[in-house]
Parts: C-alpha cells; sequence; structure tokens
C-alpha cells in the first residue's frame, strides 16, 4: 500500500504537527492510517482509490538517505530536533528533580508515546510492571536512539524491578520477530524504515533466540504488543493514571535523579542539563 503523503499528515494535524513528533510515534500513526486504509478499502469506501501498489525501499536505498541528512538517526531528539529549527532554551530543573520533573521538563518529545503506550497497556489489562515499563520504554531516546532498549534499561535499573528493566532492555530485538500467540506481526513499518531486505544484525538475533527461552520473555513480549498500537493522533494521556504505579514500583532517590550518585546518575544529569558542553 502507498499512502497518500498529503491525507496522512493532515491526520496528524498537519507537518508541522507530524514533525514534533518523535519518529516512533510518527511510524506508530503511519500504521494506524495504513490499517484505516486497510479497513476502508475492506468496506467499499472510496478511499480504496488512492491505495496504491506498495514499494518498500532497499537496505541499500535506506542506507543511500545518510548524507541527505545533517544528523545522524542515532542522537537523541532533544539534543538535535528533527525539525530543522533551533533548540529551545529548556525550563530549569528542580534542586532533587523526580521521575515526574523529568517527564514534565525534559522527555517533551517521547512522552506522548510512552503515555500512550502505557494507557494502552493499562486498557488490556496488564499487570502493573508491563505498565510501568511501557511508561518508560523509550524516554531515552532523548538523549540517544541506537541501542535504545539497552541505555533505557540502563537509565532505569536502578530504581525499577528487574523486571521492568528487563522488558524495557529487550523490547527493542523482540520488535523484529513474531509472536502470533500475542498477534504481533513484523511491522510493515519496518521494510520501509530499514529497507525490504533487512535483517537485524548477529547481535540481535541472538538476544531474540536467548529472551524467547527466557521464563520473563512474555514481560518484554508484551511491551512490544502495547507499543506498536499505542498511537491516536487525537489521544492526549496525561501522568495522573500512572501516579500510583510509579509510586509502588519505581525508587525515587531522595537527592534527586542525578544527585544520588548511582552508576546512572551521569545520565540522568545529561538528561537534566544538554546544553552543558563538557
Ligand atoms: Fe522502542
Ligand atoms: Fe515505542
Amino acid at each position: 500500500m502507498e499512502i497518500d503523503r498529503k491525507t496522512f499528515l493532515d491526520s496528524l494535524g498537519g507537518p508541522e504537527a507530524a514533525s514534533r513528533m518523535d519518529s516512533e510515534a510518527r511510524a506508530d500513526a503511519l500504521e494506524s492510517h495504513m490499517m484505516a486504509q486497510l479497513n476502508r478499502a475492506k468496506t467499499g469506501d472510496p478511499a480504496w482509490d488512492q491505495i496504491k501498489p506498495e514499494k518498500y525501499p532497499t537496505v541499500a536505498e535506506v542506507e543511500a538517505q545518510i548524507e541527505t541528512r545533517k544528523y545522524r538517526e542515532g542522537v537523541g531528539f532533544m539534543y538535535v530536533p528533527r525539525t530543522g529549527e533551533n533548540v529551545r532554551r529548556l525550563p530549569p530543573m528542580p534542586a532533587n528533580p523526580t521521575l515526574f520533573d523529568f517527564f514534565k521538563f525534559r522527555f517533551m518529545d517521547t512522552s506522548n508515546h510512552v503515555l500512550q503506550s502505557a494507557n494502552l497497556a493499562m486498557k488490556n489489562g496488564m499487570k502493573e510492571e508491563i505498565i510501568l515499563a511501557c511508561l518508560l520504554h523509550d524516554v531515552v531516546q532523548e538523549i540517544i536512539r541506537t541501542d535504545h532498549g539497552w541505555w533505557g534499561a540502563q537509565l532505569f535499573e536502578p530504581y525499577v524491578p528487574e523486571k521492568v528493566s528487563f522488558a524495557i532492555r529487550y523490547h527493542q530485538a523482540l520488535r523484529y520477530y513474531p509472536d502470533p500467540s500475542v498477534g504481533y506481526e513484523y511491522p510493515d513499518l519496518y521494510r520501509q524504515l530499514f529497507g525490504a531486505d533487512y535483517v537485524p544484525p548477529p547481535y540481535i538475533e541472538a538476544t531474540y533466540q536467548m529472551v524467547r527461552k527466557h521464563p520473563w520473555y512474555m514481560d518484554a513480549r508484551l511491551v512490544t504488543v502495547n507499543d506498536l498500537y499505542a498511537f491516536d493522533p487525537n489521544a492526549v494521556v496525561s501522568i495522573e493514571p500512572f501516579i500510583d504505579i510509579i509510586g509502588r514500583h519505581f525508587k525515587q532517590p531522595k537527592e534527586g535523579l542525578g544527585n544520588d550518585g548511582s552508576p546512572v546518575a551521569h545520565m540522568w544529569r545529561t538528561i537534566a542539563r544538554p546544553d552543558q558542553p563538557l
């Protein structure tokens, strides 16, 4: 299926609104849009006329896009805005910042996506650890996107139950592998993003093989299930519904995130002070 770019962007509130979404949210939106098109097609709606045969890029074509950009795709959203605009001055952080402060003042480009994902997990009756993992699974993409599952797990490891960081770490690798038992299929979108002939690198394959045999496999898998369809362009989700879950499972350090001397405190400081040169 080839999508009509203008129709798609209009459905997100225009190109400007779309440009403010992180790429994963945009990816999920694209998928919802494509599903809507397919449903219309099934019911004989005239929108079917707009659907043309799909052509995904090849891996070589995706690689050729690298030199068309001013940035590398792995860099975090708060460090290099994809809008091409100048960065904005960020609000100051409180002296002892909490997870809520980071959601409020720093997770600008990722919070909508993760809140919607956690909301979906809650609606689907997931257990609290899964809901928390969904709420946290992509926020590290504010600073770095490459291997964001591993970076994200590391960021949260000292503060959450082990199963939560496990689920965050491995959702990244599992997204490439279908699991019909929970209705998870390889996203068409990945053919678009990585190329139709893309094969995940050996470490991703090896990680998948390890995780699928692990007793906690389903914890990571359920993040991918609630991740994929998380985007609804009209939904505005707040952090309010998750306050109790965070309170029960997130060990907020009293000195504040970044000030507690933990092995990952520097990562929180990097998010809190992105304009610090050294
Ligand atoms: Fe992710
Ligand atoms: Fe995600």
